[in-house]
């Protein structure tokens, strides 16, 4: 329709009768022009968002399923961050892990040794602020950020990361909300790491001595819970804590019943248990870790130095009465140097 007009006034056009209807011509044939310029310009811009949308729906198209077996599939994740963009790592596979553990059981060094993978990102004890933990929908909401790559920390890699996760103390709210969060790690397919230590004394002493350093600051004033320098573990160790006698089997039972809970809420879960004194001693455990996270396998280091080493005799005040309360008990065991360092 709009062609024929054109093409008419293109015809009245050559005969020239005056310059008034001439301009007058001249003036509809361009309006009409522009109308119609207008109109396919239109029609042009239409066309090409279409084609831009199906440009969008190409890109977003799943990334190509990598060679799995059928068990495996639940695990792996094409997290989107809305941060950033994972650029030409959007079709690396990532896997979701949480290392489930409790204050001084060597998971601050563990961390690192992830860390220094480049491939893993642990972005520590998350859940160490309040707020997040409040309720069962605060966790998630946390977790869901985490795991969508969106968690910047200083863990967070420039680089393709393939293993996310978190270091979370089972007294952080993860006893408390346990079926809620199964249900979570069940649905996203999170690998569990329980971290645990065998001799529950010497944690206990790490305990006891790292609260006090919180006081009185043994480093120049400065409260340290990890060190780099063997000058710093030994001013630590320095301090030899008082174990007190009378609440000991009660203390140690209960952590070693809280640990027992924790497996059995989350035994369903895809999960590894590891020592901290099986890691400290074989490193073979720390490939067997990356083979649980599937990243490549490399040699993992950390710059922590241990703070309490050597013969635990040394490192109580009163070893008398502790040896006394723990000879004969289930607990005897952890008398005795059960790993060398
Ligand atoms: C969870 O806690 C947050 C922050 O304290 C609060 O705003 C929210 O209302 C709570 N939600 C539920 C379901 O209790
Ligand atoms: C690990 O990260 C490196 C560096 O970004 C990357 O080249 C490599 O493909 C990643 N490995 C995996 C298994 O994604
Ligand atoms: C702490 O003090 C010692 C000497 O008293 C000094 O050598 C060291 O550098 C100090 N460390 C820090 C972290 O200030
Ligand atoms: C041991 O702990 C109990 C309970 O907290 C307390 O009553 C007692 O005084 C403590 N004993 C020592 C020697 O500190
Ligand atoms: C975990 O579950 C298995 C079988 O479902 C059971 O044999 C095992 O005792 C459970 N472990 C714990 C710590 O509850
Ligand atoms: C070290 O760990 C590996 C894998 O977990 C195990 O097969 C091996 O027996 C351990 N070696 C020692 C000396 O315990
Ligand atoms: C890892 O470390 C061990 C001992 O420190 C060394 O023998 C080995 O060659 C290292 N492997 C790689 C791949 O760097
Ligand atoms: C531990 O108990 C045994 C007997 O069961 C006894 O012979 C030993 O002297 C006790 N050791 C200490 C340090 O109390």
């Amino acid at each position: 329709m709009a062609d024929d007009s054109v093409f008419s006034f293109k015809e009245t056009l050559v005969p020239k009768k005056s310059p008034l209807l001439l301009r007058l011509i001249v003036l509809v044939f361009a309006t009409v022009c522009g109308i119609y310029v207008c109109f396919i310009g239109l029609k042009q811009f239409s066309v090409s968002t279409t084609t831009g949308f199906l440009n969008v729906e190409v890109s977003d198209r799943p990334c190509p399923r990598p060679n799995l077996e059928d068990w495996e599939a639940p695990y792996v994740h094409y997290p989107k961050p809305v941060t950033y963009s994972r650029a030409e790592c959007a079709c690396h596979p990532v896997r979701y892990f949480a290392i489930l553990s409790t204050q001084r059981s060597g998971s601050g060094w563990f961390e690192t040794l992830l860390n220094s993978h480049m491939n893993v990102s642990s972005n520590g004890e998350i859940f160490s602020v309040k707020d997040r933990r409040a309720n069962a929908s605060t966790i998630v909401e946390t977790l869901d950020k985490l795991y969508n790559l969106d968690w910047l920390s200083s863990a967070a890699k420039n680089e393709c990361t393939t293993a996310v996760g978190l270091k979370w103390m089972l007294n952080q709210g993860l006893v408390q909300h346990h079926e809620e969060i199964l249900d979570y790690f069940t649905k996203k397919g999170v690998s569990v790491i329980f971290l645990f230590r065998r001799n529950l004394l010497r944690r206990m002493i790490s305990i006891l001595a790292n609260t006090y350093d919180r006081d009185f600051k043994l480093l120049n004033g400065t409260h340290k819970s990890h060190v780099h320098s063997p000058l710093e573990a030994e001013i630590l160790a320095s301090y030899k804590p008082h174990v007190n006698a009378t609440t000991l089997i009660p203390e140690l039972k209960k952590v070693q019943q809280m640990a027992v809970k924790a497996l059995g809420y989350f035994n369903s879960t895809r999960h590894i248990l590891l020592y901290y004194e099986d890691v400290v001693n074989n490193r073979t455990k720390l490939l067997d870790v990356q083979g649980f996270l599937k990243v490549p396998r490399k040699n993992l280091s950390s710059r922590q130095v241990k703070i309490h080493k050597g013969t635990l005799s040394e490192q109580v005040a009163n070893w008398d009465d502790v040896q006394r309360t723990l000879n004969g008990t289930e607990f005897e065991g952890f008398l005795h140097a059960d790993y060398r360092l």
